[in-house]
């Protein structure tokens, strides 16, 4: 694809062409408002925040619908613009978003980012206080409708992402909800609770239970634990308690896409009851042992059955938690030191 030649704020922008003008902007280090944008979804043009002017053309324009062309001349704030934005957020304050102290999305929440932006004066406008009921009904995360602005991320993520369409926009007007298919609870529907909708959702409208015993005030790059696949992910921290995690959308894998185990299953690290020091059984009851003692009696208990049954009587069965050279070791092992082919592995998903 060629390079388009445009100005945005009278910054001349170099832009690949098919990219919008919204991706264009970010590029350029410009910064347009948007809500319902997302750079792993199709556009979808239905906040109308990211509105700019392009010298020549009638009307205000969605950037994130509007490709770049060569020679555009764009204007991404003016009076027009700006009134238009802050009428559009202060209608989202009106229907009851703004109590940002208490929200679970306080301080990650885009529409708090864009609000700062436009600066909504409060009490313009009078409208409905949403009064939806909480779906908790999944173990892992909950719907707070109130807190939706009907982006539609959460409905296209699992549509377009995940290839699911287990969520859609239904009802009309006033009435109009992010719902699980039939609008059943969310446990009963089609979901496979891998929480890429939670991760994108802009707000506090779909957020993890977990998170609401504080925010991390850290985080640590690294590999899912729990299959072969490999996905990158953050592993966000609060002291010493891991509160969370997040896929990394660098890591060509899964470009920040989780499943269900990888998101949510991180519970067991911080579990009281975690095995921590190898135990050894002597008589009905297990004893905490150091890692030399609990090693030096399977070195020693494998010799003696090798020496009285032969090494067919062992089997050695590596795991999926393991690397890839820590598994080629183990059948290295089982090989080349006991003697025998009985070596399976665990990552049968
Ligand atoms: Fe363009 Fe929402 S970000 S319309």
């Amino acid at each position: 694809m060629g390079e388009i030649t445009l100005k945005i704020d009278g910054k001349t922008v170099e832009a690949e062409e098919g990219l919008t003008l919204l991706q264009a902007a970010g590029s350029a280090g410009i910064y347009i408002p948007a809500l319902c944008a997302d750079g792993d979804l199709e556009p979808y043009g239905g906040c109308r925040l990211c509105i700019v002017e392009v010298e020549g053309w009638a009307g205000l324009h969605a950037s994130c619908t509007t490709k770049v062309s060569e020679g555009m001349v764009v204007r991404t704030t003016s009076s027009l613009i700006d009134s238009v934005r802050r009428t559009l957020v202060e209608l989202l304050m009106a229907n009851g978003h703004g109590d940002c102290l208490t929200c679970p999305a306080n301080q990650r929440c885009e529409l708090q980012k864009v609000a700062a932006y436009v600066m909504p004066q409060e009490g313009r406008f009078r409208g409905v206080e949403p009064a939806h009921p909480w779906d908790e009904s999944n173990p892992f995360f909950t719907l707070d409708m109130n807190r939706c602005i009907l982006c539609g991320k959460c409905v296209r993520t699992c549509d377009e992402i995940q290839f699911l369409h287990a969520l859609d926009l239904a009802y009309r007007g006033y009435e109009t909800k992010v719902s699980p298919d039939f609008d059943q609870p969310w446990v009963e529907s089609i979901c496979e609770n891998c929480g890429q909708c939670e991760a994108k959702c802009p707000v506090g409208a779909i957020y993890e239970r977990a998170r609401l015993e504080g925010a991390p005030s850290a985080e640590t790059r690294t590999i899912c634990a729990y299959c072969g696949v490999g996905c990158g992910l953050y592993l966000l921290t609060r002291g010493e308690r891991v509160v969370g995690v997040r896929g990394d959308p660098e890591n060509p894998v899964n470009e920040g896409r989780l499943c269900v185990k990888g998101r949510f299953g991180y519970d067991f690290i911080n579990h009281p009851e975690r095995l921590t020091s190898p135990l050894i059984k002597e008589g009905s009851r297990f004893v905490e042992s150091t890692w030399e003692e609990a090693l030096d009696l399977v070195a020693r208990r494998l010799s003696e059955i090798k020496k009285e049954h032969g090494p067919e009587a062992i089997a050695v069965l590596a795991s999926a938690k393991a690397t890839n050279e820590e598994n080629y070791l183990i059948q290295k092992f089982a090989r080349a030191v006991i003697g025998c082919n009985n070596i399976d592995h665990c990552a049968r998903l």
